[in-house]
């Protein structure tokens, strides 16, 4: 149906064009964890060489939670956000007491580190325990809002919520790591918000938005 043939494609996509990532080298969860919070509000090229040189200095989220608080602002310098840096730190401290240093893989325990959300959580056990859980950012929202025409306001919690249930929905088995890359991946290099490179894109063809003409008024946002 609909949804195979989205999560097929997506996936034969991904296989073919995915970049060559420092954090997709490795599935281990603190690295993808530390991506993942540098990637929130910072491009792909600018995280690049801040988490080469993190990782090097706090290889184990032992390093991390034992290190200086200045020490690990002074990693972050440049990336801003600093709430961030702290949050991680903090949360990597709650992990070494709790959890034996191992990030947990119990979504609930997960969630409820400072400064992870349920797209951070989401991320973390998709892509490094292979557990099919949506990381839903506002990349794959623009995705998902075009792919099926819906006009919901993405500024919305409950649409948010919505677009979990529907990209769990979607999630090939047993493939949750790359399906959920691969939506990240196709906002970043193809669904973009302003002018979407549909000619590019292997999912096209049945998309409702581009058959509606109106992939480029999706997704709604009311809030900045
Ligand atoms: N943006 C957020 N997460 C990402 C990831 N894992 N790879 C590339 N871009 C991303």
């Amino acid at each position: 149906d609909g949804k195979t043939y989205f999560g097929a494609e997506l996936l034969k996509w991904y296989r073919k064009e995915r970049r060559d990532l420092p954090w997709r080298r490795s599935r281990n969860p603190y690295h993808i964890w530390v991506s993942e919070i540098m990637l929130q509000q910072t491009r792909v090229d600018t995280v690049i060489p801040y988490f080469n040189r993190f990782v090097d200095r706090f290889p184990t989220v032992g390093d991390l939670a034992e290190a200086p608080e200045e020490d690990v602002l002074k990693h972050w310098e440049g990336l801003g956000y600093y709430s961030r840096a702290r949050n991680l730190q903090a949360a990597a401290r709650e992990v070494a007491e709790l959890y034996e240093g191992r990030v947990p893989r119990v979504k609930k325990e997960v969630s409820g580190l400072k400064g992870v959300g349920p797209y951070t959580a989401g991320a973390i056990l998709s892509i490094a325990y292979d557990q099919p859980e949506p990381a839903v950012d506002g990349n794959v929202m623009r995705v998902l809002s075009r792919y099926f025409c819906l006009d919901a306001d993405i500024s919305k919690p409950a649409t948010r919520v919505d677009m979990e249930s529907l990209a769990a929905s979607l999630i090939p088995e047993g493939q949750a790591a790359d399906f959920n890359q691969a939506l990240m991946e196709l906002g970043a290099l193809i669904c973009t918000p302003k002018s979407p490179s549909c000619g590019g894109c292997p999912v096209a063809e049945p998309c409702l938005a581009r058959l509606a003409g109106r992939e480029k008024e999706l997704p709604v946002k009311t809030k900045a």
